[in-house]
């Protein structure tokens, strides 16, 4: 994936990152999800006062993205409070249902670059039905 196209989904996730509901662990997150269509589907997390129903960015993005018709995806940008924000590991199991383990992980590095790593690596050996 280009740099370029790297640092638009960057973007994305950054716009969508102001938009999170995050009175609780006051940590933001936003996520933006590229489709094999070329749309971009974003997500933001959403907490609660009762904790267990918050739902981290990614799966947001993911699930609207479905809810859209959209089942495959060639890359996923993910911004957060802290840099690298990683991926917790419910996300990158809901994430293994419909991407590749080559499906880049976008983040951005310490130095403010645009950085990527596969899904594989981040989840090998994915639980499959
Ligand atoms: N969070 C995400 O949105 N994505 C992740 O991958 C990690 C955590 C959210 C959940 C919660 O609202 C806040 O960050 C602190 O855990």
């Amino acid at each position: 994936m280009e740099k370029n196209e790297m640092k638009h989904l960057l973007d994305r996730a950054k716009e969508t990152q102001k938009n999170a509901y995050s009175p609780y662990s006051k940590f933001s997150v936003g996520a933006a999800l590229l489709a094999k269509n070329g749309k971009i589907y974003v997500g933001c997390n959403v907490e609660n006062s009762s904790f267990t129903p918050t739902c981290c960015a990614e799966r947001v993005a993911v699930f609207s993205a479905v809810a859209y018709g959209q089942r495959e995806f060639s890359a996923i940008a993910i911004v957060g409070d802290t840099t690298p924000c990683m991926p917790c590991g419910v996300c990158r199991q809901v994430l293994s249902e419909f991407c590749d383990n080559s499906m880049p992980i976008i983040f951005e590095g310490k130095d403010g670059e645009p950085q990527s790593i596969s899904l594989g690596e981040l989840l090998p050996h994915s639980f499959k039905l």
